[in-house]
């Protein structure tokens, strides 16, 4: 080889090399390469940790690599804000440490995203929360106060974000928190918990606006998908609830100077053995809010409890105040939903006596009782609106 070849042969190996880092215009930081241990027994925390970092400080794409391995990990804070987007590539299998005790921060979920803008989780990889061994510690079946366990993914202040092609199994508490976002999607996900697993919400949302979640699966053994106060213009579309406590809006006027909810679309959704299908509650003695412009429409309930239900006299507990709610409903469209109930009553319309409900709109409903004897029926109470196309159970509007 010649002098000049060979230092074009060098050049050309350098050239490789930077490509292999640079990715797709992309800065990879593979976490093996960082020590990462992926033995299914080294904590990797620190070292999950430091990488996020250093990729976040990094200019321009960055991308954390976690390739095919089993890798345990405690709680980490991956926080902003970053110098560029940053994606977080899961191709392995992600588990939690056991020890309940080690989440005690205050932000309390396990994989923390804190501040960041342009989040991409990917990957089709997995996280196993190891729910079996923590669910023992839930008390929140006796008490209002209870701690709840972490979140298997917390999102907080995270912007113009996306979650695609990853599976949370067993999470301790939630799957995934949203608090403070805006601009996310979730598309292609799969969370899953025994339905006899306390508060494993699949995707809670609070205080945010612009989430899109879709093509997904959720199976739990609480709500599928979530939404406390302050939540706007959600789409939750072609979604597979069940089992699990169906889609639910609050429990809304606990506190005083609650945020609003409005604008959630929910479409092309399938509730399968679900507790509840499409459920609006508010606390019975509550402080003052709103809910409004809520539309659920071609959704198929199979089996479901209680299909449709607005329960404004909500209280799970025995030691809960009585009274009116003073949470204002309204606008509420549900179009085309059809299926079995589970329960008699397959559309329970309850609105508060001093905040009636307004502009409940019943189109094309056609429920049956999958139990035997007679027909389902349809309760309301302080539920002002109107029914069109054919009602099965007859509408009580
Ligand atoms: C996210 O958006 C909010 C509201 O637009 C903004 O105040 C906040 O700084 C943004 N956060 C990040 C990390 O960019
Ligand atoms: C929700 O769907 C509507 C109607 O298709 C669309 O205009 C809106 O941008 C969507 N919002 C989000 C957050 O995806
Ligand atoms: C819902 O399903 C119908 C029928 O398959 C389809 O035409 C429509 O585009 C879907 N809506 C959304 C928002 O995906």
């Amino acid at each position: 080889m010649s002098s000049i070849s060979a230092f074009r042969f060098v050049c050309f190996m350098f050239f490789v090399a930077w490509i292999n880092e640079v990715g797709a215009g992309k800065i990879v930081f593979d976490v093996t390469k960082y020590g990462a241990v992926a033995d299914g027994k080294t904590d990797n925390s620190k070292v999950f940790q430091n990488v996020f970092d250093k990729a976040c400080q990094s200019e321009g794409y960055s991308s954390v690599l976690i390739p095919d391995g089993k890798y345990m990990l405690g709680p980490v804070l991956f926080a902003g804000p970053c110098k560029g987007p940053i994606e977080l590539v899961i191709n392995g299998a992600l588990i939690s440490d056991t020890d309940v005790g080690s989440y005690g921060n205050k932000l309390f979920h396990w994989i923390t995203f804190y501040r960041i803008d342009r989040l991409a989780v990917v990957g089709g990889g997995s996280l196993d929360g190891r729910g079996p061994s923590a669910w023992p510690h839930n008390t929140c079946s006796k008490s209002k106060s209870c701690n709840p366990l972490p979140s298997s993914m917390g999102f907080n202040f995270v912007n113009n974000s996306r979650v695609t092609h990853l599976s949370s199994i067993n999470s301790m508490g939630v799957h995934m928190n949203l608090y403070r976002c805006s601009g996310m999607k979730f598309d292609n996900i799969h969370l899953i918990a025994p339905e006899d697993s306390p508060n494993t919400d699949g995707i809670h949302i609070g205080e945010s606006t612009n989430i899109d979640i879709s093509s997904s699966v959720i199976a739990t053994g609480d709500d599928c998908v979530s939404l406390s106060p302050g939540c706007s213009s959600i789409n939750v579309t072609d979604v597979w609830c069940g089992p699990g406590h169906g889609i639910s809006v609050g429990s809304l006027g606990r506190m005083a100077n609650e945020e609003d909810v409005s604008g959630l679309t929910v479409t092309n959704c399938t509730f399968t053995g679900t507790q509840n299908g499409l459920r609006v509650k508010t606390w019975a003695s509550s402080f003052a809010s709103n809910a409004f412009d809520l539309t659920f429409q071609n959704i198929r309930m199979e089996n479901v409890y209680n299909p449709i239900v607005i329960d404004q006299q909500y209280c799970p507990y025995d030691n809960c105040q009585k009274g009116n709610s003073q949470v204002q409903i309204q606008n509420v469209k549900y179009r085309n939903i059809w299926g079995t109930s589970r329960s008699k009553i397959a559309v329970a319309l309850e609105c508060s006596q001093s905040k009636p409900c307004q502009k409940i709109e019943l189109s094309n409903i056609e429920l049956v009782y999958s139990g035997a004897g007679g027909p389902a029926s349809s309760s309301c109470n302080n539920a002002n609106g109107a029914a069109y196309g054919p009602q099965k159970p007859p509408s009580c509007i």
